[in-house]
C-alpha cells in the first residue's frame, strides 16, 4: 500500500462488536491497543494492563474480524526485561490472543526484542515518538521530537525499529515535519496519530473517534461522531420507560406458545 500510495486506516478496537463493525467499515488494520487500560479499564494510564487481559481483548476482537489484519500491543513490563521474555510474550498473543502481529514501544532500546519476535516468524509493527508506556519519564502525554536533537533521536529509533526487521511503525505525537521526513525515509510504511497527514496511515482510538467521552479532545483527535449524547438519551428513554411501565409492550412479549407478537416467531 505505501509503494502504491494508498493510504492504510487502522483503529483500536477492544471488542467483538466494535471489532465487526471497524471491520465492516473497511479498516485495513485493528488493533487491540493497550489504551484499554484508560478508555476500557478507566485507567489514567497504560501502565497496569496485563498480557492476559490484552489476549483476552484480542480473542474478542478477532472473532469480529472477516478481512482487516490484527495487530496486538504488548503490554509494559512483557518486553522490556530481555528478547527471550519478549519473545515468549509475543508468541503468548499469537497463540492466546489470535494475533497476526504485535506492536512495542521503543526504538533502539526495543531492537534487540523486535529481532528476536520478527526471526520467529511474529511480525512486528515498531512505535516512536509518544510512547505511552514511559509517561513518567516523559512527565506527560507531550509532544516529542521538538528541536533538533530530539528529532534526531526519533529518526534513530525508526531506523533502529526498520533494521530489526519491523513491518510498520507507528509515529505518535511528533510534529508534522519530522513524520513526512520519517515516511519518506523509511521503506516500512509509517502509520501516524497526532504526526501530520503526510504518514502513509493513520490511526486513531475508536472511542475517540466516535466521541465516547464527550470530555476528551485532543488536538490530534477528529470526532467522526458523537455517540455520546446518543447513548444518554437512549439509556434515559429506557429508564423513564421501565419507571412507567410503558416496556416492555405487547411486541417485546412472549404468549404462552412461546411466540413473539411482532413477528410470529
Ligand atoms: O494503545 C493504543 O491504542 C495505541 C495507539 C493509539 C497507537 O498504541
Amino acid at each position: 500500500m505505501k509503494s502504491a500510495g494508498e493510504k492504510i486506516a487502522m483503529v483500536t478496537a477492544y471488542d467483538f462488536a466494535m471489532a465487526k463493525l471497524m471491520d465492516a467499515a473497511g479498516a485495513d488494520m485493528v488493533l487491540v491497543g493497550d489504551s484499554l487500560g484508560m478508555v476500557v479499564q478507566g485507567q489514567p494510564d497504560t501502565l497496569r494492563v496485563t498480557l492476559e487481559e490484552m489476549a483476552y481483548h484480542g480473542r474478542c476482537v478477532a472473532r469480529g474480524l472477516s478481512r482487516a489484519h490484527l495487530t496486538i500491543d504488548m503490554p509494559f513490563m512483557s518486553y522490556q526485561v530481555s528478547a527471550t521474555q519478549a519473545l515468549q510474550n509475543a508468541g503468548r498473543l499469537v497463540q492466546e490472543g489470535m494475533a497476526q502481529a504485535v506492536k512495542l514501544e521503543g526504538g533502539v532500546r526495543s531492537a534487540e526484542a523486535i529481532r528476536a519476535c520478527v526471526e520467529a516468524g511474529i511480525p512486528v509493527v515498531g512505535h516512536v515518538g509518544l510512547t505511552p508506556q514511559s509517561v513518567h519519564a516523559f512527565g506527560g502525554f507531550k509532544v516529542q521530537g521538538r528541536g533538533d536533537a530530539a528529532a534526531e533521536r526519533i529518526m534513530a529509533d525508526a531506523l533502529a525499529v526498520e533494521e530489526a526487521g519491523a513491518f510498520c511503525i507507528v509515529l505518535e505525537m511528533i510534529p508534522a515535519d519530522l513524520a513526512a521526513k520519517l515516511t519518506e525515509r523509511l521503506t516500512i510504511p509509517t502509520i501516524g496519530i497526532g504526526a501530520g497527514a503526510e504518514c502513509d496511515g493513520q490511526v486513531l482510538v475508536c472511542n475517540d473517534l466516535l466521541g465516547f467521552d464527550a470530555s476528551f479532545k485532543p488536538r490530534f483527535v477528529k470526532r467522526f461522531a458523537e455517540v455520546a449524547p446518543t447513548i444518554d438519551a437512549a439509556a434515559r428513554a429506557y429508564v423513564a420507560e421501565v419507571k412507567a411501565g410503558t416496556f416492555p409492550a405487547a411486541e417485546h412479549t412472549f404468549d404462552g406458545g412461546g411466540r413473539l407478537y411482532s413477528s410470529g416467531k
